[in-house]
């Protein structure tokens, strides 16, 4: 099911009772932010529309990934179905027959992927005189925040070399009405993008979209190879093309659905200090210096709605959308590594900070050649823990990869560190920011090559027929 925008998708919700409208009067500042945190942890996981938010006449949505349902919805499938048709385009068959039915089905599958750009949004948005970000119910969440934050902006700029777009989703904060920091993480599309205008000494245009359909959201927050249009990707998903407006100030297209659209400069030579916030990790990220955004242009839909996010300790929508990403990219990621047989990006460790992968062992030295992979590979370098087990270790479950973690493993020899590497910009435990190191646990059985000389014992269980006779005598025991 494609959205047609943010209020159609809210509009399904309501009709299913999945959203719950607040006509009391909230404030933005951590109000509105702990009813949602709340409705998380102790609620149904309502998403929910605040029609009064003091200061201002524009209505917040928030908790709109809330839970697996709607993200299901909003992607109209399966993430891992959608990773297994993404990774099909890729795959060549080897016969002729099968090459046809193959084109065919691409032709299909393809339809959607290039956006339909038509001229600057129109009579269904207006233009607003000036910037005055102070009409927006931007929230702050946490009491330590520098201030109020844009959290769930779909931010788009433009290679200046190949045109190429990048679409993704960093967070800005509200330095006054036409201001905002502009915290794109240095490894980040957008901030590949700037360094290369800083290089040409030449101003950045972007356009920040808030609210747009969800599908073109989760996008955003999408892990795509730099150069792969997240608006394509969103309309190869849906298998619906993307309609994309003509920026007016600037050089670059959004999507016609928006409910806001922010279109302005960043100046590379600029930075101001951005922060702290209260991130995904439960900790603040501390001030940094980041990039400044000065407004230049507004555009609204009659009647926008803006969409907000929280993140913070466990339990927030970020772990859907986290969730959601590693479903549908591990297709991709086994083709690449292909005795990869599942992986667990965990929650409890913000994802990234540790990743468990079971394996296909067949040669010694695997298990390591496993963790570098998933280092090289886009946004997996931030994994910090990387830990591989058997093929006989189901990655979900806890209980299973501890008992690999602790009965497999002699430390000296399988746990190795990696110094000196990229850390995550949120990893406030590094030895420098965005610089530290890395963790590796090979949690498979040893063999005589990787030096272990003595046997290794096996797994107990019980026999089959002795599982089956007892099953089948169950009652008769009278337990
Ligand atoms: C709610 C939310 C907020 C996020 N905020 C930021 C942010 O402030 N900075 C950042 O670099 N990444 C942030 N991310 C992660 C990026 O959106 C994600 O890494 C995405 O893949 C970046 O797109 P890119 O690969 O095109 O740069 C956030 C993700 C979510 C779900």
């Amino acid at each position: 099911m494609v959205f047609a925008d943010l209020g159609d998708y809210l509009d399904t919700l309501r009709t299913k009772s999945m959203l719950r409208d607040v006509n009391v009067s909230v404030d933005p500042d951590l109000e509105l932010t702990h009813i949602l945190s709340e409705e998380l942890r102790v609620g149904k996981k309502m998403t929910i529309l605040f029609n009064k938010v003091r200061g201002s006449d524009i209505p917040a949505v928030g908790n709109i990934f809330s839970d697996w349902e709607r993200m299901k919805m909003v992607l109209g499938d399966e993430p891992e179905n959608i990773g297994n048709r993404l990774l099909g385009l890729v795959q060549v068959p080897s016969d002729t027959d099968s090459l046809i039915s193959k084109g065919l089905q691409m032709m299909k599958e393809l339809g959607g992927i290039k956006p339909k750009v038509s001229s600057s949004l129109g009579s269904s948005h207006t233009i607003m005189e000036k910037p005055e970000l102070s009409r927006y119910p931007v929230c702050k969440t946490w009491p330590g925040d520098a201030g109020r934050f844009i959290t769930l902006p779909v931010v788009v700029s433009r290679d200046p070399e190949t045109g190429h777009r990048n679409v993704g989703m960093y967070r800005l904060q509200v330095f006054d009405d036409e201001t905002l920091g502009m915290h794109w993480q240095i490894h980040k599309g957008g901030a590949e993008h700037y360094h290369d205008y800083l290089e040409k000494k030449k101003p950045m245009e972007v356009a920040v979209v808030l609210g747009t359909d969800p599908l073109t959201i989760f996008s955003a927050v999408a892990p795509l190879p730099n150069g792969l249009d997240e608006f394509s990707f969103a309309g190869l998903v849906s298998r619906k093309k993307m309609e994309l407006a003509q920026g007016q100030t600037v050089d670059l297209q959004y999507p016609r659905n928006a409910e806001i659209v922010l279109e302005g400069i960043v100046d590379p030579t600029e930075t101001r200090l951005e922060g702290p916030f209260g991130d995904h990790t439960g900790y603040y990220s501390l001030e940094e210096q980041f990039p400044v955004f000065h407004v230049k242009r507004v555009i609204e839909k009659k009647n926008p709605i803006y969409p907000t996010s929280i993140v913070g300790k466990l339990w927030h929508e970020d772990v859907i959308i986290g969730k959601a990403i590693e479903r549908m990219f591990l297709p991709i990621i086994r083709f690449q590594v292909p005795e990869i047989i599942d992986m667990n990006t965990m929650e409890e460790a913000v994802f990234h900070n540790m990743v468990v992968v079971s394996i296909r062992k067949r040669y010694p030295g695997q298990a390591k050649k496993v963790m570098f992979a998933l280092w090289g590979l886009g946004q997996l370098m931030f994994s910090k823990i990387i830990v591989v087990v058997d093929s006989d270790i189901d990655v979900h479950d806890r209980k299973q990869v501890i008992w690999a973690m602790s009965t497999r493993i002699d430390p000296q020899r399988d746990v190795f560190i990696v110094p000196g590497t990229v850390t995550d910009s949120l990893d406030h435990a590094s030895q420098q920011f965005n610089y530290g190191s890395k963790m590796g646990i090979d949690a498979t059985r040893k063999g005589q090559a990787e030096g272990f000389t003595r046997n290794w014992p096996e797994v107990m269980d019980v026999p089959e027929e002795i599982k089956d006779t007892v099953r089948k005598r169950w009652r008769e025991y009278g337990l």
